[in-house]
């Protein structure tokens, strides 16, 4: 192997630079030449490949977002898109590629590699948490605590004012984020996808702990927790609650910022397990950390299996909420 390409896709997350940088230097470490592809699967159809060396990830490692930019490509998602991505790495002489995203990106690098025999290797960067074989994705980290910041503010004006606040976090179909800050944040109810709540069991809390001297209380719902979001849960919620409640969607805000030292690290040791893992023949698999130790895991299963969230977690939100 002589020649590997890196590229990121689907939602940013903050470490992903910290990864690219990973697979550059210790590709450049191990004598190979790394060519970055932009805007992730479509720059791959579009042939937006650019050489790297280490001064290109030269102060990369605490900045947010992707140097290499970001697409959800519609037309890699055909079989002509990939026909031609192929063809393009083919000719650029790229010998293995390293994928960095979610599971939309494992899916496209499983497909890749099936119908194009390219090897392809995957890291793991969303801030959802939600794949499986790693314990923790890129940018979970730094997302969680750009939401628990945003939490504790909104805490200081929900106790001036009495108030109950339904803040709406990230995670798409997964409530890693929610259950995190929740317990971080001393969140009064944990509304998560994968233990579904409903607005009356929710307006119960809340009223109980009225009763029991709270003034306020804060209802951190994973977007994916309740059908129509915070928005709809707090009018719901209002049917069997006088409180008066306030929504906060933190949105994008969770993307972006200086990864933790926490993702630096995952990241900058993944990205070169990833280089390591093409040069010792690995392909189709993606690269995780599991109680410390680097795991390889086939696409498919990465893909197909769900990673369930910690109940016990959930059940100490739910006492610590006393
Ligand atoms: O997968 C990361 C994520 O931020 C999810 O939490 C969210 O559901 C989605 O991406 C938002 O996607 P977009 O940036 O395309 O709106």
């Amino acid at each position: 192997m002589k020649r590997i390409a890196v590229f990121t896709s689907g939602g940013d997350a903050p470490g992903m630079n910290a990864a690219i940088r990973a697979v550059v230097r210790s590709g450049v470490a191990h004598g190979l030449e790394v060519i970055g592809i932009r805007s992730g699967y479509q720059g791959m159809i579009e042939g937006d490949f650019v050489p790297m060396g280490p001064r290109d990830v030269a102060n990369t490692l605490q900045r947010g977002g992707t140097i290499l930019l970001t697409a959800r490509s519609k037309e890699f998602m055909t079989p002509e898109g990939r026909a031609k991505a192929a063809e393009n790495l083919k000719e650029a002489g790229i010998d293995g590629v390293i994928a960095i995203g979610g599971n939309g990106t494992y899916a496209g690098a499983a497909k890749l590699q099936a119908e194009h025999h390219i090897p392809v290797v995957g890291a793991p960067g969303t801030i959802d948490n939600d794949l499986y074989g790693t314990d923790y994705t890129i940018g979970f980290d730094t997302a969680v605590n750009t939401a628990l910041d945003a939490i504790d503010r909104i805490r200081d004006t929900a106790a001036s004012h009495s108030r109950v606040f339904f803040i709406e976090v990230m995670g798409r179909h997964a409530g890693f984020i929610a259950l995190e800050v929740g317990i971080a944040g001393g969140a009064e109810v944990v509304v998560i996808p994968e233990i579904p709540t409903d607005a009356q069991a929710c307006a119960e809390v809340i009223n109980k702990s009225a009763e029991k001297g709270k003034r306020s209380s804060i209802v951190v719902v994973a977007e994916g927790g309740y059908e129509g979001g915070a928005e709809q849960l707090a009018r719901d919620v209002r049917q069997y609650s006088g409180f008066e409640g306030r929504v906060t969607v933190l949105g994008h805000i969770q993307r972006g910022g200086s990864p933790t030292a926490k993702d630096r690290v995952l990241a900058s040791r993944l990205g070169a397990a990833c280089v390591e893992a093409l040069l010792s023949g690995a392909s189709g698999v993606a690269i995780g950390e599991v109680n410390d130790e680097i795991r390889l895991t086939p696409f498919k299963e990465a893909i197909e299996k769900r990673k369930d969230i910690n109940h016990k977690k959930y059940e100490l939100a739910r006492v610590l909420a006393l």
